[in-house]
C-alpha cells in the first residue's frame, strides 16, 4: 500500500509518501516547506496562508520525487491534531480535496503518536520505546502502556523549543534559536543556578526562562547563561524520561521533535540510557521534525489494522490528546 500524508500542525507544511515493507516504513518522498515569520513568533493565520500557497506544488513535487503517479496512491492521511486551528484546517482541506478527487480513502492521525511510530517504523531495533518528544510547542514523555499511548509527563507551560526560542529572541538571536544557543553553550564555562522545576512527572520552564533573562540583564556572560539553560532544562527532561522508563520497565528510549537535534540533549539521554542498560535511538533529522512521512506511516498502520474514517468524521481537533487515540495496530 502507498500512503500520502499531509502534515500541517504548526509552522511547516509537509507531504510524505511511504510504503509498508514487511512492517518497515520505506519513505519514497518527504518534502517540507517552513513558514518563517519576518519577526517575532508564529502567527497562526499567516502560517496557514503560507501552507495554502505551498500545498499544491508540494503535492506534485512529492509524487514526482517518489516516482509514482497520483493514481498509485492508495490512501491519504493528514494531521488531525493537536496543533494550530488555521494550519490544521488548511492541511485537512487539502487532504479531503485530494481524497475526493482521487476517490481514495482518507484517515486523520494524531501528530504526537506519529512522532513515536515513525521512530518504530524507521529506526532499526526500536520496538517499544519511551519517546521524549521535544519540539517548539510540544514537550511530552510518551509510552505505550495497557493498550494506549500514555503521556507520562509533559510541560505545564511552554514547550522546550519555544522556551529556547523565547530566550534567544530576548538576546537578539534569529528564529530558530535552539541551534544558536547550542553553539553559544559550547563555550560556556560557569554554571549559574536556575530553578529546577519538576512537579510530579510534569515540567515547567517559564520560571527558569525569567531567571535566565535576568542573568543576561545583570551582565553575566551569554555563553554561561546558554550553558546553564541547556544543562538545567535537559537534566529535567532526562530525569522525567528516566522515571517513565523505570515505571514502565521499558528498555528503549527514542528522541523526537526539532530539539532532538541538540547534541548535549542527546548525550545526556544517551548516558542515562547506558547507565540503565537500555537502548538509545534518534531518527534522522528529516523524520524527527514535523514531516509528512510520519503522518503517512501512521495513517498506513491505522488503515491496515482495519480502521476507517468517513468524511464527516475527518474533523480537526486542536487539543487531540495522545491518550485519546484508539490503538488498533499494536498488540
Ligand atoms: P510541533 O508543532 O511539533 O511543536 P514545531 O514545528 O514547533 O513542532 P520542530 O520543527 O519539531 O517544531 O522543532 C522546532 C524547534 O526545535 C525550535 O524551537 C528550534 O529552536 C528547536 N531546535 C532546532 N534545532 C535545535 C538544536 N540544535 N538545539 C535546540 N533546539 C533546537
Ligand atoms: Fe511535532
Amino acid at each position: 500500500m502507498i500512503c500520502l500524508g499531509i502534515e500541517g500542525t504548526a509552522h511547516s507544511i509537509g507531504v510524505g509518501i511511504i510504503t509498508n515493507v514487511k512492517g518497515h516504513c520505506q519513505i519514497l518522498a518527504n518534502l517540507i516547506k517552513t513558514y518563517q515569520p519576518e519577526k517575532g513568533g508564529i502567527h497562526p493565520r499567516e502560517a496557514a496562508n503560507h501552507h495554502a500557497t505551498f500545498i499544491a506544488p508540494l503535492l506534485s513535487q512529492s509524487v514526482q520525487a517518489a516516482g509514482v503517479d497520483f493514481a498509485d496512491v492508495d490512501l491519504i492521511s493528514f494531521s488531525q491534531g493537536p496543533g494550530l486551528g488555521p494550519c490544521l484546517r488548511t492541511a485537512v482541506t487539502a487532504a479531503r480535496a485530494l481524497a475526493l478527487s482521487l476517490e481514495k480513502p482518507l484517515i486523520g492521525v494524531n501528530h504526537c503518536v506519529a512522532h513515536l511510530e515513525i521512530g518504530r517504523g524507521t529506526v532499526h531495533g526500536c520496538h517499544d520505546p519511551v519517546l521524549l518528544y521535544v519540539s517548539g510547542a510540544n514537550t511530552q514523555v510518551i509510552g505505550f502502556a495497557e493498550g494506549k499511548y500514555r503521556v507520562f509527563g509533559e510541560t505545564l507551560d511552554v514547550g522546550i523549543g519555544n522556551c529556547l526560542d523565547k530566550f534567544g529572541r530576548a538576546i537578539g538571536l534569529d528564529f530558530p534559536c535552539g541551534p544558536k544557543i547550542e553553539k553559544l553553550a559550547e563555550t560556556g564555562t560557569q554554571y549559574l543556578p536556575l530553578p529546577y522545576s519538576i512537579k510530579g512527572m510534569d515540567l515547567a520552564f517559564s520560571g527558569l526562562l525569567t531567571m535566565a533573562e535576568h542573568y543576561v540583564r545583570e551582565g553575566e556572560r551569554i555563553q554561561d547563561v546558554c550553558h546553564s539553560l541547556q544543562e538545567t532544562t535537559f537534566a529535567m527532561l532526562t530525569e522525567v524520561t528516566e522515571r517513565a522508563m523505570a515505571h514502565t520497565e521499558k528498555q528503549e528510549v527514542l528522541l523526537g521533535g526539532g530539539v532532538a537535534s541538540n547534541k548535549r540533549l542527546r548525550a545526556m539521554v544517551q548516558t542515562m540510557a547506558q547507565d540503565r542498560g537500555a537502548s538509545f535511538f534518534v531518527p534522522s533529522r528529516d523524520v524527527c521534525v514535523d514531516n509528512g512521512a510520519m503522518i503517512a506511516w501512521l495513517g498506513c498502520l491505522m488503515y491496515e489494522s482495519g480502521l476507517r474514517m468517513s468524511l464527516e468524521d475527518s474533523l480537526i481537533n486542536q487539543r487531540f490528546r495522545t491518550d485519546m487515540v484508539e490503538v488498533t495496530w499494536r498488540d
